[in-house]
């Protein structure tokens, strides 16, 4: 099984609908995979993802409702195969959690995986209108089917 975590700062906009996008496109390619999320802040502790999040994925067939932050911890590492962070700030702080070269390895930007050695962000929609979250899905899922694809072959 490959155990896929998606990472982003509050773990109420980005990673939630990256995890419920993630987990649609493993349950379509039927891949022996799952999928969790964290934020590297400690802010959004427990509560349920954005509505602007919930809607998004709602408009898409997604359903994120259930889902609940939680902060990236060390043992993320341990229990993680695959670690993709949304931006290039939470990449920084994911990787000043590594413990060695092992966990490092795990760390990869979400949009390299569809835009190669861009180190492109997807970027923080918190602040900004519905449209951001619609920008958002549209980059997250394209990444996301591409990783499904990855590990199909
Ligand atoms: P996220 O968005 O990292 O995509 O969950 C944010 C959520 C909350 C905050 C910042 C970004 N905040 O500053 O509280």
């Amino acid at each position: 099984m490959t155990r896929i975590l998606m990472v982003c700062l509050g773990n109420i906009c980005r990673s939630p609908l990256a995890e419920g996008i993630m987990r649609k496109n493993i349950e379509a390619a039927g891949l022996d995979a799952m999928v969790d999320s964290s934020g590297t802040a400690h802010f959004h502790i427990g509560q349920s993802p954005d509505p602007r999040s919930i809607e998004s994925g709602k408009k898409h067939g997604i359903d994120i409702t259930t889902l609940r932050g939680r902060q990236f911890v060390v043992a993320d590492y341990d229990n993680f195969d695959l670690i993709y962070v949304m931006d290039n700030s939470n990449y920084k702080n994911v990787l000043s959690l590594a413990r060695g070269e092992d966990d490092k390895a795990k760390v990869e930007l979400l949009l390299n995986v569809s835009n190669p050695d861009q180190f492109l962000d997807v970027p923080d929609p918190y602040f900004g209108g519905e449209q951001g979250f619609e920008n958002v899905y549209q980059m997250i899922n394209e990444a996301c089917a591409k990783i499904a694809d990855n590990l199909k072959k």
